[in-house]
């Protein structure tokens, strides 16, 4: 058996132990990592990274995805990788809450709150979120969780949750951010495919443009991503490829 796999066997082993020992489970406080706080008289968010959260919810995109992207549970892993990314900066793109206190034994970060919106992939992000991806991306940081609730839209688009981005020089993990962002964009966008064209061709113009690898489009419909790819509602797939194909990537 590989270490890696025994690792994550002891880690669910410990932990069905736990939940069989309690006799309710409140699943907010196993899925909860974050709370909003006041800290030194500003408002600030608290994420504790807990094993729990890890097993409960990163076990299956670990196991499962696991030839795509190496997602981990270990909740000192998480809280480094966030850690780490944060600790990196924002860029001319993006942005990035400032840390406020790091408490590495017990995996919490204080964090700055971020006063702004959804990302609701309205038709005027598409470009700057191809730009905040590229620019990510040329840093060699992979995100490997890019859903819309890890971003925030205020004055420019911040990245709130980094806990499984990982430094590479992989086009396949780089491709694995665009095709899971494309795949929560086509939802978006399942009744309006004409405006699902309009977003993806903007948001890839804008990737290459922000100096994003073309690589890293061409292997959007790598074998490793084919998982995703079929998730993604065959009308708005189609246009991804027409998309594609237009500006001559595939
Ligand atoms: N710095 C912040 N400023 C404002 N809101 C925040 C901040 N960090 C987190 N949040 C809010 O808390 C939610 C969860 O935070 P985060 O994504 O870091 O934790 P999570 O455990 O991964 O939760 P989820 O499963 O919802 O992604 C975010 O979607 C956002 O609404
Ligand atoms: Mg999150």
């Amino acid at each position: 058996m590989n270490a890696e796999f025994k690792e994550l066997l002891g880690e669910v082993v410990k932990h069905l132990k736990e939940f069989t020992r309690s006799q309710m489970v409140n699943i907010d406080i196993l899925l909860g990592q974050v709370d909003i706080i006041t800290w030194k008289g500003l408002k600030a968010v608290k994420k504790k990274f807990s094993s729990e959260v890890g097993i409960l919810k990163w076990l299956p995109p670990s196991i499962f995805y696991k030839a795509s992207y190496p997602f981990t549970v270990v909740s000192h892993e998480r809280f480094r990788r966030e850690l780490q990314f944060f600790l990196s900066g924002g860029g001319r793109w993006f942005k990035v809450p400032k840390i406020y206190e790091v408490d590495e034994e017990n995996t919490i970060l204080i964090r700055e709150f971020i006063d702004g919106s959804k990302l609701t992939y309205e038709l005027g992000v598409s470009e700057l979120l191809g730009k905040v991806l590229a620019e990510i991306h040329l840093r060699g940081y992979a995100l490997g969780d890019v859903k819309p609730s890890n971003f925030i839209v205020s004055d420019g688009i911040y990245v709130i949750d980094a806990e499984q981005a990982v430094i590479t020089s992989n086009n396949d993990l780089f491709s694995w951010d665009l095709i899971l962002t494309l795949l929560f964009i086509s939802y978006r966008y399942v009744v309006e495919p004409k405006d699902f064209k309009i977003f993806v061709k903007h948001f890839i113009e804008s990737y290459i443009e922000g100096g994003g690898s073309i690589l890293n489009v061409k292997s959007i419909f790598s074998i490793r991503n084919l998982s995703i790819a079929l998730l993604i509602p065959p009308h708005t797939l189609k246009s991804i490829v027409e998309v594609l194909s237009e500006e001559k990537i595939i």
